[in-house]
């Protein structure tokens, strides 16, 4: 395994759209577990593609930390739930979300590519989703609060989306004012 560089607001790749995956071969594993070897060296409990500089519908969720709720997998394609996650990994390829809770909730949030800038956003408190292991194989699940925000999260940067983007007006200017304060730069 090995670590890739992360991309850091505001690289435009963090704002590229992902494309489909079709092949679950070797190389695809290889990146899933590079992507898993850059995620907890840095700490993190997730990770999506573009942040890494890559444009695969893919991102990895770790699910062994202990106050991270656990997925109700449903198998489509007939494996048992717990065949669909990899030594401890949620690794969601293709994935998308088929529904959201009307309920939503506030938590803190950050992220790799924005370190050390974390801040309140509300999101869906459930949502159920559907994606691809790392062999192909269709599977569903189900998340509540923590899981449900991260799996938000993720697959907000397939869809070129970050978390500030959910903050109020006012919240916006202040996390300008902060990117110009820690020399970020700001987005074009
Ligand atoms: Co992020």
């Amino acid at each position: 395994m090995a670590r890739l560089p992360i991309k850091y607001f505001p690289d435009p790749i963090l704002r590229a759209p992902t494309n489909k995956v079709s092949a679950f071969n070797a190389t695809l594993h290889t990146l899933l577990d590079n992507m898993y070897e850059t995620m907890v060296h840095a700490d993190g409990l997730g990770l999506a593609a573009p942040q890494v500089g890559r444009s695969e519908r893919l991102a990895i969720i770790d699910v062994t930390i202990e106050y991270m709720q656990k997925p109700l997998i449903t198998s489509l394609s007939g494996h048992s739930a717990e065949a669909h996650i990899h030594e401890g990994r949620l690794e969601l390829i293709n994935p998308h979300i088929t529904s959201k809770s009307q309920r939503v909730a506030s938590s803190e949030e950050g992220c790799l590519s924005i370190p050390s800038y974390r801040d309140s956003i509300k999101r869906h408190e459930n949502i159920a989703v559907q994606a691809q292991d790392r062999h192909g194989r269709e599977f569903s699940l189900e998340a509540v609060e923590l899981l449900s925000f991260a799996l938000q999260h993720e697959i907000d940067h397939l869809d070129g989306v970050l978390f500030v983007d959910h903050l109020s007006r006012l919240k916006k200017v202040l996390f300008k004012k902060w990117c110009i304060k820690n020399e970020f730069g700001l987005e074009p």
